[in-house]
């Protein structure tokens, strides 16, 4: 579950400050689904941003499971996205000159796991989708 307190973020470019986030408060439950609809530049990616864990917020608190991701410190964070966020991005952002299996274990790299046991979940998750020949 997520509990968002007053979430604000500010960009600052030189001079100029721009708040993309104004003091959110959200709650998430589990098993919740959630659309985020709003204008471009209205803060969307920003948002998913600080639930993803991949940036921190300039004010307030997001508590994943009583955990706040704003306070907690780098190698810690990893762990957080590895163990517990799934991300499904726009774009591929597959590695070029990585082949399938090899893209796929990079997201399983921080979890420290044995050479093999990563290799066969990698292999696991391709086949589960239908990309088994593209081992
Ligand atoms: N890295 C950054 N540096 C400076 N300003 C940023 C940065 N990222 C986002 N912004 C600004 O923050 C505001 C919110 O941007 P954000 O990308 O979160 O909006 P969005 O709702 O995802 O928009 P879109 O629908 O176009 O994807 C915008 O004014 C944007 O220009
Ligand atoms: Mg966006």
């Amino acid at each position: 579950m997520y509990q968002l307190r007053g979430v604000t973020k500010q960009y600052r470019r030189a001079k100029d400050t721009v708040e993309a986030l104004a003091g959110i408060d959200l709650t998430i439950g589990d098993g919740d689904r959630l659309v985020i609809q709003g204008p471009t530049g209205g803060g969307k990616s920003t948002l998913l941003q600080m639930l993803g864990g991949l940036d921190r917020p300039t004010a307030g608190s997001v508590e994943l499971d009583g955990t706040d991701l704003a306070k907690l410190p780098e190698a810690r964070l990893t762990k957080v996205r590895a163990e517990s966020i799934g991300f499904v991005f726009q774009s591929f952002n597959l590695i070029p000159t990585l082949n399938a299996q090899e893209n796929v274990e990079t997201a399983l790299v921080p979890l420290g796991l044995k050479v093999a046991d990563r290799r066969e979940r990698a292999a696991e998750a391709l086949k589960s989708v239908g990309l088994g020949e593209r081992l």
